[in-house]
């Protein structure tokens, strides 16, 4: 049987550009194989096939812009593959029964479905910028996160009780969500207490105009959702921010040497890259700040790659590109990468991938100015270094004042992974590595 395959619901946003055609004409697809990639300015997500079959013909090709409801291509279903669907589908109404029995014992009040108003599935969500919603909830990812593998009966099954599935372990075979993970999921969410603590948007909106000239401005849409992953992440880690400095007057003469014989290729060297240079040692010596506390909460993921995030403020809000492997790049690279990524941001060029599976996060604000503040940590990372603006300070050595160079450090950390200790050991590493470099050779 032919079936067109529609664009489903996106959630409302129309004209997304195609960037990506992964399939072909004749060519054998599994259910819920990616079909296309889509990206809007803000997100980027994959179409997955509703059913198996063999691809007929396609009907859009990388450019095409569509909405909700565009034909994607047309598909040859095999009579095996419609039976397996519909089976599948009755396994989730038998399920959702049983569920919906426990939630109605729990006074929940549960609303389950008529088959026939089963609409398509919104897909898993990809890749995010760190501002989504999504990625507040687990990560901005900012990293992204890893999208659930569910089929398209779980998916719907979940969404009837708003269960998040990035938020539940799979127990099907590879990792797959199967409908008991989501039952044992609900069931937990149940028995968890409810937060005393008050809900500032459950109370009605303040009349500020009661007191004077008002002007309301729209958060954009990055400001919004990254407003929600740095809430997010603020409330469900606990912080401790260590302050430290670092003497970096020897490393500035190298600085300014080394940029002026970049200079002529059009490279600027800015206190950057070496800071970058030096997280970098200090995480291979210090490896459990380059790491991620799995959901349960028991088990510590230590990253053998060195990906490191630098938040970049543009005009629309905070994005935090990722430069990968900095530990195998040298300064000039760094500097090349971090000025391309900055640019980028500003210019809303940067693309998901750009900002997905940074293992550490530094927010420079040295360019501006300051002397400390509280980075906040960017979930599921465990550590994020602020830098402040060097300053030439009077500093005794030898019993006299000398000018030497500054460099205040804030490094944020997770409490439930790094104890004080380690965390004062990793910025006195890092002020030591970055007050002479070949410390990081030892
Ligand atoms: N102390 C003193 N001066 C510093 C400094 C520090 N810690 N960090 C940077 N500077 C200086 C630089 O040397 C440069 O000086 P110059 O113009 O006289 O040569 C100036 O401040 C601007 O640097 P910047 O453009 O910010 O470069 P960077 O390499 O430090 O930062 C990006 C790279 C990607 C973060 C940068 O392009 C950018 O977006 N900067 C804006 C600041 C920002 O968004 N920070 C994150 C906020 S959450």
């Amino acid at each position: 049987m032919e079936q067109h395959v529609l664009v489903p619901d996106i959630g409302g946003v129309a004209d997304v550009e195609i960037v990506e055609v992964l399939v072909k004409p004749g060519d054998v697809i599994e259910q819920e194989q990616s079909l296309i990639t889509l990206e809007s300015d803000k997100a980027a997500m994959e179409i997955p096939a509703p059913h198996a079959g063999t691809i007929k013909s396609l009907n859009v090709s990388v450019g095409d812009k569509v909405s909700e409801g565009s034909s994607i291509l047309i598909l040859d279903i095999e009579e095996a593959a419609e039976t397996e669907s519909t089976q599948q589908d009755s396994v989730a109404v038998e399920a959702d029964e049983l569920v919906a029995q426990a939630l109605l014992e729990s006074e929940a009040e549960v609303e389950v479905e008529a088959e026939s108003e089963i609409k398509s599935e919104l897909p898993a969500i990809i890749a995010l910028p760190v501002e989504s919603k999504q990625l507040a909830e687990s990560q901005l990812s900012t990293d992204l996160r890893v999208p659930a593998h569910a089929s398209p009966s779980v998916r719907r099954f979940a969404r009837e009780l708003g269960a998040d599935l990035t938020h539940i372990s799979g127990s099907g075979r590879k990792g797959r969500i199967v409908h008991e993970d989501v039952k044992a999921f609900i069931k937990t969410s149940l028995q968890q207490p409810k937060s005393a603590l008050p809900n500032f948007a459950d109370q009605p909106e303040f009349d500020f105009s009661t007191f004077g000239e008002i002007e309301a401005k729209p958060l954009s849409k990055i400001q919004r959702l990254s407003g929600a992953h740095l809430h997010s992440c603020w409330v469900s880690i606990p912080h401790v921010t260590q302050h430290g400095e670092a003497d970096i007057s020897e490393l500035e003469v190298f600085r300014k040497k080394l940029n002026a014989e970049l200079e002529p290729q059009g490279i600027k060297l800015t206190v950057l890259p070496l800071i970058m240079k030096a997280v970098v040692a200090a995480l291979q010596k210090f490896p459990s700040f380059n790491a991620s506390l799995n959901r349960v909460g028991d088990e510590l993921i230590l990253k053998k790659y060195l990906h490191i995030g630098v938040a970049v403020d543009t005009p629309d809000g905070l994005v935090v590109p990722v430069i990968r492997d900095a530990d195998q790049k040298g300064l000039a690279e760094l500097a090349k990468e971090l000025a391309d990524l900055g640019q980028r941001a500003r210019n809303k060029k940067l693309k998901p991938s750009d900002m997905q599976g940074g293992s550490f996060t530094i927010s420079s604000l040295g360019g501006i100015g300051g002397t400390g503040f509280t980075p906040i940590i960017n979930h599921p990372e465990v550590a994020i270094l602020g830098v402040s603006r060097a300053d030439t300070r009077p500093v005794l050595v030898d019993g006299e004042f000398v000018p030497r160079l500054i460099l205040p450090l804030s490094l944020s950390y997770d409490h439930r992974v790094i104890d004080g200790a380690a965390a004062a050991r990793f910025i006195v590493y890092l002020g030591q590595v970055l007050s002479d470099l070949r410390r990081a050779l030892v």
